[in-house]
């Protein structure tokens, strides 16, 4: 196996975890541990480079063929859809997306066109399309609770990981929207171009996923 391949890890909530699934698979993970202000990350005993990126960015690096893998929740791939393989549901950062509303609210209860913020206008757009529910769709850029106490929407959709936020802020989650968790993602022309040292990569992850079961 003399090529290397380039993995984009998302930043944040899942990077520990994808540190340490990585390590159990037996890669040595220090330079991760430890990037400094460096941005590409060789991993010494495993021929693959690691960088470190943005949710949104990881999708689009793999998107575009300059990282062979990446890893990215299930809520950014359901957002920036997807041409390329998703391969590993890889069993952490699970959480789901829900739609909440202030408590006391009765969302259904209206004629009027509901105002729906989120992050996620792709996903919210699908979810109330396939309701046959004509909304008006408001993109926030963080902290989307403030938007139904602010009366700048109905509703919000979001990510609901403990609850805690929602909870804090008055709201009460009403209906699931989709279930999250990260996964492994593949460039299709990497599928075939480096298709032994892909496949051994993904089998040890397989191994480790297995193993945990
Ligand atoms: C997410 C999400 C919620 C919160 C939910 O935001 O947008 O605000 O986490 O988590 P909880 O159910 O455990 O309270 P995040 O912390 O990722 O920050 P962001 O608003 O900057 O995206």
């Amino acid at each position: 196996m003399s090529e290397r391949l380039r993995i984009a890890l998302t930043k944040g909530r899942l990077q520990d975890q994808s540190v340490e699934l990585f390590e159990a698979m037996g890669l040595d993970c220090t330079p991760v541990r430890h990037p400094g202000r460096r941005l590409v990350h060789a991993i010494p005993n495993y021929p693959l480079d690691a960088v470190l990126a943005k949710a949104p960015d990881v999708i689009t690096y793999v998107e575009h063929g300059v990282c062979d893998l990446g890893i990215a929740g299930k809520d950014t791939i359901l957002e920036q859809g997807k041409s390329f393989y998703e391969v590993l549901d890889l069993g952490f950062g699970k959480c789901r997306f829900a739609l909440a509303v202030k408590q006391g609210t009765d969302f259904y209860g209206t004629y009027k066109t509901r105002r729906i913020a989120t992050k996620y206008p792709n996903v919210a757009r699908k979810f109330f399309e396939e309701k046959g529910m004509d909304v008006s769709i408001i993109k926030i850029e963080g902290s989307v609770e403030l938007a139904p106490i602010l009366d700048l929407a109905d509703a919000i959709v979001d990510i609901v990981e403990t609850g805690v936020t929602l909870r804090e802020n008055g709201l009460i989650p009403i209906e699931d929207v989709a279930q999250v968790s990260a996964r492994l993602i593949v460039n299709t022309a990497s599928m075939k171009l480096h298709k032994a040292v892909i496949d051994d990569f993904i089998s040890r992850c397989e191994q480790e996923l297995e193993r945990r079961r």
